[in-house]
C-alpha cells in the first residue's frame, strides 16, 4: 500500500512562482511514490469576499494550472473541495473540539484579519479547521506545503491527536513536507515579505501566466541588497531569494550556482535568471491552454467520486465514535 499525500491551493488571485516552487513542484515529484489527492479549495476561497463568476472561472483555471504543472490525473486524484460535502461536515465536528485560543494564535488569521478581530469573518477564523478536515478525511500521511502553512499543519495534527485521545483511534496524524529550498519565496520588491497572491504591488510576484516581457521587467526591477557578489547569504535576503529561484529551476546545487556566477555582477545574473524563468514558463503556459472545460470536468468529476468514497468512510467512523449514528 502506497502512503497517501493530500494538498491543495485556493482559487483566488493568480498563482505565482512561489506557489509552484514551494508546493506544486513537489506535488508532481511525489505523485509516483504516493497515492496523491490534490484539491482545489474553493470553500477556503470564500473566507474572504469573492465575486461569484470570477470564483467559478478561477476554480477551473486552477485545475488547468495543476495539470500544466505536471499533476497527472492517471496517477493523482484532482478534485474540487465543494464537490465532496464531507469536508464541510467534518469541519463542524472538528470545530466542536477546537479551542478559541488555538485558533486565535494562527498568524494567518491575524494577518488576513488585519488585526481587527471584531470585523473579521468567522469563516476566516475557522479556516484552519476546514484545512484540518481536508487533510484528516483522507487519512493522510504527508502534506506537501510551503512554510506559511506549517502552523496550520500543526493544528491539524493537534486536532487529530485530540480526537483520537477522546474518542478512540480514528485519524492518522499527518506529517508536513516542507521543501528545504523554495519553502518561502520572497517578494521581489521586499525580501522581508513572502511572495503573495494578495500583494497589491504586482511587481513583487512573478505570476505563472506572466508574459516574457513582464517577467524580464519584474526581475530587472527586483530589489537587491548592498554588495556585489552573487551568493547565498542570510544577511542579503534579496539576492539569496533570486538565487534560490535560479537554483530550483535549474536543479543545480547551491555551490554550482555560486560558482557559475563568480565574478559576475547583478546585471548579468538578472539577465540569466530572467531567461531561465521565461524558458520554464513558456512550455508551462502552452500546456495551460491545452485543457478545455470539458476535459477538465472529465477529470474533476471522477476525481470527486473517488475522493468522496474515502471521505465518507472516515466521516462514518467519526459519527460512530461520537455517538452520532449515521
Ligand atoms: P495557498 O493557495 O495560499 O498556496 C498554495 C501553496 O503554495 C504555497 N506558497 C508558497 N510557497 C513558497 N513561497 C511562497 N511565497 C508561497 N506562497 C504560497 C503554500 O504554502 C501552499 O502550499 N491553506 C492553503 C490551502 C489548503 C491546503 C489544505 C493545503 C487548504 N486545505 C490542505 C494543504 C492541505 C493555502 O491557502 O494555500
Amino acid at each position: 500500500m502506497k502512503k497517501r499525500i493530500f494538498s491543495g491551493a485556493q482559487p483566488t488571485g493568480q498563482l505565482h512562482i512561489g506557489n509552484y516552487l514551494g508546493a506544486l513542484k513537489n506535488w508532481v515529484a511525489l505523485q509516483d511514490e504516493y497515492e496523491a489527492f490534490y484539491c482545489i479549495v474553493n470553500l477556503h476561497a470564500i473566507t474572504l469576499p469573492q465575486d461569484p463568476s470570477t470564483l467559478r472561472k478561477a476554480t477551473l483555471d486552477l485545475a488547468r494550472i495543476y495539470l500544466a504543472a505536471g499533476v497527472d490525473p492517471e496517477k493523482s486524484t484532482i478534485f474540487i473541495q465543494s464537490d465532496v460535502a464531507e469536508h464541510a461536515e467534518l469541519t463542524w465536528i472538528l470545530s466542536c473540539i477546537s479551542r478559541m485560543g488555538e485558533l486565535e494564535r494562527m498568524t494567518q488569521f491575524k494577518d488576513k484579519g488585519k488585526g481587527n478581530t471584531e470585523r473579521a469573518g468567522v469563516g476566516l477564523f475557522t479556516y484552519p479547521v476546514l484545512m484540518a478536515s481536508d487533510i484528516l478525511l483522507y487519512q493522510t500521511d504527508l502534506v506537501p506545503v510551503g512554510q506559511d502553512q506549517k502552523q496550520h499543519l500543526e493544528l491539524s495534527r493537534d486536532l487529530a491527536e485530540r480526537f483520537n485521545r477522546d474518542f478512540g483511534e480514528t485519524f492518522k496524524v499527518p506529517e508536513p513536507y516542507i521543501p528545504k529550498a523554495g519553502a518561502s519565496i520572497k517578494s521581489l520588491q521586499d525580501p522581508e515579505k513572502k511572495m503573495s497572491k494578495s500583494d497589491e504591488n504586482l511587481n513583487g510576484s512573478i505570476f505563472l501566466l506572466d508574459d516574457p516581457d513582464t517577467v524580464t521587467k519584474k526581475i530587472k526591477r527586483a530589489v537587491t541588497d548592498s554588495g556585489t557578489t552573487i551568493e547565498f547569504d542570510e544577511s542579503r535576503p534579496a539576492i539569496s531569494n533570486l538565487l534560490s529561484i535560479y537554483q530550483i529551476l535549474t536543479e543545480n546545487t547551491a555551490e554550482e550556482c555560486v560558482a557559475h556566477f563568480e565574478g559576475k555582477g547583478y546585471g548579468h545574473f538578472k539577465t540569466e535568471l530572467a531567461e531561465v524563468v521565461v524558458e520554464f514558463l513558456r512550455p508551462f503556459q502552452d500546456r495551460v491552454r491545452e485543457f478545455d472545460d470539458e476535459t477538465l470536468l472529465s477529470i474533476l468529476k471522477p476525481g470527486a467520486e473517488k475522493a468522496r468514497s474515502i471521505a465518507a468512510d472516515t466521516l462514518r467512523k467519526v459519527y460512530e465514535r461520537m455517538g452520532i449514528v449515521g
